[in-house]
């Protein structure tokens, strides 16, 4: 997709803040800091629409981006930031938990996953809890820019049997960093949000 016109809507915390357009919608979600900001910025070739810092936790709530007129993204606060109290995740699991049961244009998530790393504890947890509930996921294997293109194969492999996808899910190689896997990435979007 060719990106003309993209624009926050709202940081929402409640779903009556969500937006009420009818638009279909892809959810960001992974660990703080991992790059799903960084990852919407480059899909729009936006510098810092959605707002990223080296720092975890920088996304607090569900930011809505309308992308288009044709297209909801929503960026959702990281989890598995160790530094937040239990409150604050308890917190985020009830604000994310409602979002995902509830939200009813919500055509597919995309799980960002540090190409670097085996998927953590949570990683797992959350895609298992994704499957559970019938919930359509892409993960997006991000920071390939850090891992040497020879190791690549490796490091997706490791993702993908570390999480445990299931067939019907598809991985994409990602760097925010260099554009690696955009033009990819938008065709899978384009599967997912096809009417
Ligand atoms: P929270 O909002 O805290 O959950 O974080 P986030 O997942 O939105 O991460 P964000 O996009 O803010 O990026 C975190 C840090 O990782 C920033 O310093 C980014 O510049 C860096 N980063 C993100 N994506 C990439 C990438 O593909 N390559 C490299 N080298 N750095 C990246
Ligand atoms: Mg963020």
């Amino acid at each position: 997709m060719k990106v003309t016109q993209s624009e926050i809507v709202i940081s929402a915390v409640q779903p009556r803040q969500y937006p009420a357009d009818a638009l279909p919608e892809i959810a960001l979600a992974g660990r703080s800091n991992v790059g799903k900001s960084s990852l919407i910025n480059r899909m729009i070739h936006r510098k810092n629409l959605a707002r990223t810092s080296s720092k975890p936790g920088k996304t607090q709530t569900i930011n809505f981006y309308r992308i288009n007129n044709v297209l909801m993204f929503a960026d959702m606060p990281g989890y598995g930031f160790a530094k937040v109290s239990k409150a604050i995740r308890a917190e985020w699991g009830r604000m994310a938990e409602t979002y995902f049961t509830k939200r009813e244009t919500l055509k597919g998530i995309i799980q960002v996953i540090d190409l670097r790393h085996p998927p953590s504890k949570d990683d797992i947890a959350i895609y298992q809890w994704f499957k559970e509930h019938g919930l359509e996921v892409l993960i997006a294997a991000t920071k390939a820019d850090k891992v040497k293109r020879g190791q690549w194969p490796k490091h997706l492999k490791q993702v993908k049997e570390g999480l445990g996808i299931v067939p019907t899910d598809r991985m994409v190689l990602f760097s925010s960093q260099t554009g690696q896997g955009k033009d990819e990435l938008w065709s899978e979007i384009g599967r997912l949000t096809q009417p």
